[in-house]
């Protein structure tokens, strides 16, 4: 099968995926509350890695393509893809993306979510809150006849309209037993544009929004991205799955309906 082949998942693997995606979710709920001035990314990637291992999962990014470490940690300036580190300590006024893949039984939950480290200043809330809602406009677009455009289209439209830029070089992705498969999902497009959804695709929506410039680049180590212009960047991801009717949030901790 080529790699552009969009995969539509079982019943019995979307169930797999449920459970991968929730445990992901829970996760990320378990280290929010070590968002706090003075701690270190690496403290939180090692409890990451500690408590997945306890929930009879394991981490994805992992060696994956070379990765160090357990987690991604982007802070500030970072877009993604950011390499937790005992030396980088959190402080007042800070933003840290945690993004957050456990493989359960071979399929992957894949979510990530920005938090404030203490009190965040105007600019900061604004471009978190910004992207929070960017993420669910994206949700909202999935049904089955759409296109994959319209998610992007909808979440361009309201970034650029709230005067921030919508980061390129890092799109949303198809998710399963594999990490990072067809289709890419553009956080940018065309409304009518692109591949049309279909029940049982799952793919993760993960815009990555940021306050000045779109442009990234990519710093020595090869993983960790950041704004040219060094001014904030924040991201929110979701994996979900196009159903009959609609969409599913799959990285929702359980009894939660919103995020
Ligand atoms: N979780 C990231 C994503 O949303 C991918 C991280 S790949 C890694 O796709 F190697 F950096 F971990
Ligand atoms: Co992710
Ligand atoms: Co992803």
């Amino acid at each position: 099968m080529g790699s552009d082949t969009i995969v539509l998942l079982s019943n019995r693997e979307l169930e797999k995926m449920r459970q991968a995606g929730r445990l992901a979710a829970e996760l990320l709920r378990h280290l929010e509350p070590m968002v706090k001035p003075g701690v270190s990314t690496l403290q939180l990637n090692d409890e990451a890695e500690r408590w997945t291992q306890a929930h009879g999962a394991r981490s994805a990014p992992l060696g994956y393509n070379g990765f160090p470490k357990s987690i991604c940690t982007s802070v500030n300036e970072v877009i993604c893809h950011g390499i937790p580190n005992a030396k980088q300590i959190l402080k007042e006024g800070d933003i840290i993306n945690i993004d957050v893949t456990p493989i359960l039984d071979g399929y992957h939950g894949d979510t990530s979510k920005t938090f404030f480290v203490g009190t965040p200043s105007p600019i900061a809330k604004r471009l978190v809150e910004t992207t929070r809602e960017c993420l669910k406009r994206g949700i909202a677009e999935v049904k089955p006849e759409a296109r994959i455009g319209d998610i992007g289209a909808a979440i361009q439209e309201y970034a650029e309209s709230q005067g921030f830029s919508v980061v390129r070089d890092f799109v949303g992705h198809g998710v399963s037993n594999i990490f990072h498969t067809a289709p890419q999902v553009p956080h940018y497009g065309t409304r009518g544009k692109g591949k049309r959804l279909r029940p049982g695709m799952v793919f993760t929506i993960e815009p990555m929004i940021n306050e000045g410039t779109w442009e990234a680049e990519v710093q020595s180590d090869k993983w960790t991205a950041l704004t040219r212009d060094r001014k904030l960047s924040a991201q929110f991801e979701h994996t979900v799955a196009v159903t009959k009717d609609g969409v599913e949030i799959l990285t929702l901790c359980e009894g939660e309906t919103d995020y």
